[in-house]
């Protein structure tokens, strides 16, 4: 297959009410797990790539192997930046086989953000590239910060509206109370859906929930059990995940729950074989993990079975 938009997949999405999930990649092994887990699930994927992982891997390597992949697949995939912020890397994204960008101006001041946004349309249009655009940040709700300091930076319905209209963008980030990382918050889980209700009533292009990863308390045991120290790490439960997909959330990003999938493997094999060195042997158990927990994602995206 060709490798789609974000439009074309999260327009179906939004009509079919489920969310794709958007999984970060940095190496072939991750990819692998991310597209033989939608394989399993008949279900669309889309492949997310940071600008770090750009510096890391080569954007060289990570496309020809997005597209290979593509070819390969009876599934649709898509190819993604993920919080591009760097008008020449989103220009090379365009330039370079990419078929969707996201331009993240969620730091800078709104007529900045909108500004920013409107010039990465502009140039993604011309490659008839899909564009995800964020306001509001990502930053969790703190019991201890006020209402008045949580408004100012999850994100406002109406400015959201403002925003879609002046940009164009085809899919929106929004900030109701998710951060990215393992630890998302201190105490009880606190998401703002009243907000997520308000926006989705305001905007008609399918919305974007970052940091949206479970952290997983079996895959974080297993970790721990292995060496790995992460204490108080917490992450968005599953039914929150529903609630935001049943309440207009069409696009998924998980990425920590990926990381924390594949260190519970690789800590698991290097401590139980201390005399295995190969590292197919050594990388193979943490494609696997990865892959379970993709399928898991899916299911419970409900994009499971969507495959165009
Ligand atoms: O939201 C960011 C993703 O988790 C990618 O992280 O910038 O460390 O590659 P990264
Ligand atoms: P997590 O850190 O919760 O996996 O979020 C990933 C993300 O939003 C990537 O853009
Ligand atoms: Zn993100």
């Amino acid at each position: 297959m060709k490798l789609f938009t974000n439009k074309e997949l999260l327009n179906l999405a939004k009509k079919g009410g489920y969310a794709v999930g958007a999984f970060n990649i940095n190496n072939l092994e991750i990819l692998q797990a991310i597209v033989s887990a939608a394989e399993s699930e008949k279900s669309p994927a889309i492949i997310a790539v940071s600008e770090g992982a750009i510096q890391y891997a080569g954007l060289a390597h990570i496309v020809s192997m997005a597209e290979i992949a593509a070819q390969m697949a009876s599934i649709p995939l898509s190819l993604h930046l993920d919080h591009g912020k760097d008008l020449n890397i989103i220009q090379s994204c365009l330039e370079n086989g990419f078929t969707s960008v996201m331009i993240d101006g969620s730091h800078l001041p709104f007529d900045e953000n909108i500004a920013i946004t409107k010039k990465v349309v502009e140039m993604a249009r011309k490659k008839g590239v899909s564009v995800e655009g964020e306001l509001g940040r990502l930053k969790g709700i703190e019991e201890k910060v006020s209402v008045s300091d949580q408004e100012a930076y999850l994100t406002d319905p109406q400015a959201a509206g403002q925003f879609v209209k002046k940009t164009e963008v085809d899919a929106l980030a929004i900030a109701i109370g998710t951060s990215h990382g393992a630890y998302k918050f201190k105490g009880e889980v606190r998401l703002d859906f009243e907000r997520l209700k308000e926006i989705a009533g305001t905007v008609e292009i399918p919305l974007v929930l970052h940091g949206a990863s479970g952290v997983p308390q079996p895959i974080l045991e297993k970790a721990e059990r292995f060496g790995a120290k992460l204490p108080g790490a917490k992450g968005i439960p599953d039914e929150a995940i529903q609630r935001a997909i049943s309440l207009g959330i069409c696009k998924i990003n998980i990425d920590t729950d990926l990381r924390l999938s594949f260190v519970s493997a690789l800590r698991e094999v290097l401590t139980t074989k201390p005399e295995e060195f190969d590292p197919r042997k050594i990388l193979g158990p943490g494609r696997e993990a990865m892959k379970q927990t993709v399928q898991s994602k899916m299911r419970l995206f409900g994009s499971s079975g969507k495959a165009i």
